[in-house]
């Protein structure tokens, strides 16, 4: 086995999805983390080996981590800063009101770090950051410290997919590394360079022993391009489907049908064209509306990337038209459940999540709303206090005039329609119920992209 070296690791926002799977992954490839935060309580929890960030097998792998005091969690950014030779960065970039990124949290870190660094320190900014960031942090460091001497800031945009957060830690699909100086760039790489040698201090389910991960050096514009590039493409990729799904239905077609024949196009493939209710969360929206916003402000006309944020704007409005032409045009007092509630399967993450905002709704028009995820009852409640959340499924589908189906959790695909009163009209947005199964309990339906 290759002897690797050890870095001396800091990660601020180390409490969050991707901080905190950075943290973890970095720790557990041999690295000597400190992963700091300022929600004190997800701080504390963690140091006990409790996550409220939810990734399958995140608490197993920091459990041998803390057994084997190979990773530490703080409050205190000085003490993390003066431990570590590098720094990443994974604090929030929210939307403005106007599409840009909100930078106050990368400023006040650059803040911090401009006042407490005090030997040299290489700063990676894992968040999503606007082209220009890069430069904006350098110029607040080196307001008291020297570029190259004192600090380097790389760009190192991260790509992971929360509910498979780990899977995507051992097996990126690639590393960007985003500098202007060979220091920076050859201290990433050797940093990666057991993960790429799959060279594991505790061991982890999720490795893909024969997958090869690239590493591509870049300049950071390039490399935060490449970032937004991709997610406004994965963006463009569901709008597209959402809108074949649209004409579909109204020519008559099976959406199904639809995908697999355009996926068995090599240069098409089916990843990312499964219709449904548009995409939520706390990246594609954002992203998208950041590069929109950043091609304006170079006084170049975005077109397409407008239609695609337009096209996400019009799809819940599909669904809402689906449930009116249902029960009227009143909702008032009528019983509607919800599956599927954070911004899709395998997250507890609410976050700008469409069915909230589609409960929201419907519950402003009066109706009883109830809703149902096996992982994210308790964030939902917090987030919407009119909804009543359950994770009983049945006690949820007992209770409708209407289910619709949000998003594509196995168990949803499995409900045993015997238990449903006939009278139920199901709505699904996302095409996984066996509609054979509807047809035997006479159960009316909708599924969209399908006549
Ligand atoms: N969530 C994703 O799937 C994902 C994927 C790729 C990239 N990103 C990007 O990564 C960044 C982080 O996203 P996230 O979803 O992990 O956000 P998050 O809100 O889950 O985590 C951010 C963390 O930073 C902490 N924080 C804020 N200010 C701080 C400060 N001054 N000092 C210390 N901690 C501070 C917060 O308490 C929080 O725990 C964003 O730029 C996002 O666009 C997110």
């Amino acid at each position: 086995m290759t002897k690797h070296k050890s870095y001396k690791i800091g990660v601020i926002g180390g409490a969050g999805y991707v901080g905190l799977v950075t943290s973890v992954g970095l720790a557990s490839i041999g690295h000597n983390v400190l992963s700091q935060d300022l929600n004190l309580n997800r701080i504390n929890l963690l140091k006990n080996g409790k996550s409220e960030v939810y990734e399958e097998g995140l608490e197993n792998i920091l459990s041998d981590l803390i057994t084997q005091k190979l990773i530490n969690f703080t409050h205190n950014i000085e003490q993390t800063i003066s431990h570590s030779d590098v720094i990443f960065v994974a604090v929030g970039t929210p939307s403005l009101a106007d599409g840009r990124a909100d930078m106050s949290q990368i400023i006040s870190v650059a803040e911090k770090l401009r006042d407490l660094i005090d030997h040299h320190t290489i700063v990676v900014v894992k968040s999503t950051v606007p082209v220009g960031a890069i430069e904006i942090i350098q110029d607040i460091l080196s307001e008291r410290l020297t570029i190259g001497e004192d600090f380097d800031v790389v760009s190192n945009p991260e790509f992971l997919r929360e509910g498979s957060g780990l899977v995507d830690f051992y097996n990126p699909s690639r590393i960007i590394i985003g500098s202007n100086t060979d220091f920076a760039r050859k201290s990433l790489k050797e940093i990666y360079q057991p993960l790429i040698q799959r060279d594991y201090k505790v061991s982890n389910p999720f490795s893909i022993k024969n997958q090869i991960i690239e590493i591509l050096l870049t300049d950071p514009v390039s490399a935060q391009m490449i970032k937004y590039a991709s997610n406004a493409f994965l963006a463009t990729r569901i709008s597209y489907i959402n809108e074949i799904a649209g004409i579909s239905e109204k020519v008559g077609g099976n959406i199904s049908d639809i995908i697999y024949g355009i996926g068995l196009d090599p240069r098409i493939g089916s990843d990312y064209l499964k219709p449904g209710i548009g995409f939520g969360g706390p990246c594609l929206d954002k992203d998208l509306r950041a590069l929109i916003t950043l091609s304006e402000e170079n006084y170049f006309d975005s077109v397409m990337l407008n239609g695609v944020l337009r096209r996400n704007d019009l799809q819940l409005q599909e669904v809402i038209n689906k449930i009116n032409f249902v029960l009227g045009s009143s909702l008032y007092k009528h019983k509607i459940s919800i599956l599927g509630l954070a911004f899709k399967e395998g997250t507890n993450d609410v976050r700008h999540s469409l069915s909230i905002r589609l409960a929201k709704f419907l519950i402003e028009q009066g109706a009883i709303v109830t809703g149902h995820d096996i992982l994210a009852a308790k964030e939902a409640a917090e987030m919407e206090d009119k909804l009543i959340v359950s994770d009983n499924l049945n006690d949820v589908l007992n209770q409708a005039e209407i289910i619709i189906i949000l998003n594509s959790e196995k168990i949803y695909s499995q409900i045993d329609w015997s238990i449903i009163s006939p009278k139920t009209y199901i709505i699904d947005t996302r095409g996984i119920v066996n509609i054979d199964e509807l047809k035997k309990y006479s159960i009316e339906y909708d599924i969209l992209g399908t006549k």
